[in-house]
């Protein structure tokens, strides 16, 4: 099989296994020193999407234009060009740095191929922002020349730090709903479980139409709830996980869950789990998915 631009990086990297070592715990010792509302900014919770894609836009689109306005000052000489281009690629450098942040908290999670690949993209996009922070230092000191060529050289090297965050998500599934590809469950109420088998502070994996879901009663109000059992982040059992009110701590990396309606309450998973409808049919459980995340397979 071929092998992908990404893996040919890679190997041309051996240290990387070394690096990622070293780094990778004091990654997780920072980001847990921040405490849990920082963890929630950082995985972008709040977003309810990951926050390091939107970042990543900031320098892509900034330094494209900072690029095409270097190219226009060199053909009109214009200083309106000039003074665009440095402010493009100053803006770009400070999107560059918040990206960097945030990239290294998603990464903290990652393990074997996914570590190493997400430390060669760490790795070579750290190079381009230093090349492209040293371009302003050029620029500023008048050298505009030199400034120009280490902005093109940096340019270059976060254009191939980009491809591996493609592969990243794409072949690694860094930071996806895992459950997107799952079966969704019933289209319609099924029977899964004697209403009286539901004790009141349990959860309860059961499993119907290729599924498992979580069944549990709310404390407030003693209605049945049902969620997707298997955490969207990296498949944590969330039935082996603690109960906390009606919220569902992950046993792998501590996402925390709504159990009535999935809501995410703590990252790092940043998608709500699938929410099913439930009732009680003479003395039966009985759960169907909720509509929205019913998808049709494609053939
Ligand atoms: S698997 Fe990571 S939080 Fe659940």
């Amino acid at each position: 099989m071929e092998k992908t631009i990404g893996e040919i990086i890679v190997e041309a990297m051996p240290f990387l296994d070394r690096a990622s070592d070293a780094v990778q715990p004091r990654v997780q010792d920072l980001v847990a020193a921040g405490g849990t509302t920082a963890r929630n900014v950082l995985d972008g919770v709040w977003m309810e999407v990951p926050l390091h894609p939107v970042l990543t836009d900031v320098p892509i689109g900034s330094w494209t234009a900072a690029l095409v306005f270097d190219g226009l000052d060199i053909v009109s000489g214009k200083q309106a060009m000039r003074n665009a281009a440095d402010a493009s690629l100053a803006l770009g450098v400070a999107g560059g740095f918040a990206a960097a942040a945030v990239g290294f908290s998603d990464w903290r999670y990652t393990s074997g191929g996914s570590r190493r690949m997400g430390m060669a993209h760490a790795l070579l996009n750290a190079v381009g922002l230093t090349l492209s922070t040293s371009s302003l230092v050029l620029r500023a000191a008048g050298r505009r020349n030199a400034g120009r060529l280490a902005f093109l050289a940096g340019y270059s090297l976060n254009g191939m730090g980009a491809h591996l965050g493609g592969e990243l998500s794409y072949k690694y599934g860094l930071r996806v709903n895992r459950n997107t590809f799952e079966a969704t469950g019933p289209d319609d109420y099924t029977p899964v479980l004697d209403e009286s088998e539901l004790g009141t502070d349990e959860m309860r994996r059961i499993e119907v139409d290729g599924v498992g879901v979580l069944l549990s009663r709310s404390e407030k109000d003693g209605r049945v709830c049902a969620i997707a059992a298997t955490c969207n982040h990296f498949s944590g059992p969330l039935e082996q996980g603690d109960r906390e009110g009606d919220t569902v701590v992950c046993p792998r990396h501590k996402s925390r869950f709504d159990l009535c309606n999935g809501k995410v309450i703590d990252g790092p998973a940043v998608f709500p789990q699938s929410g099913y409808e439930t009732r009680v049919r003479e003395g039966k459980i009985e759960v169907k998915a909720v509509e929205e995340n019913v998808q049709e397979k494609v053939e």
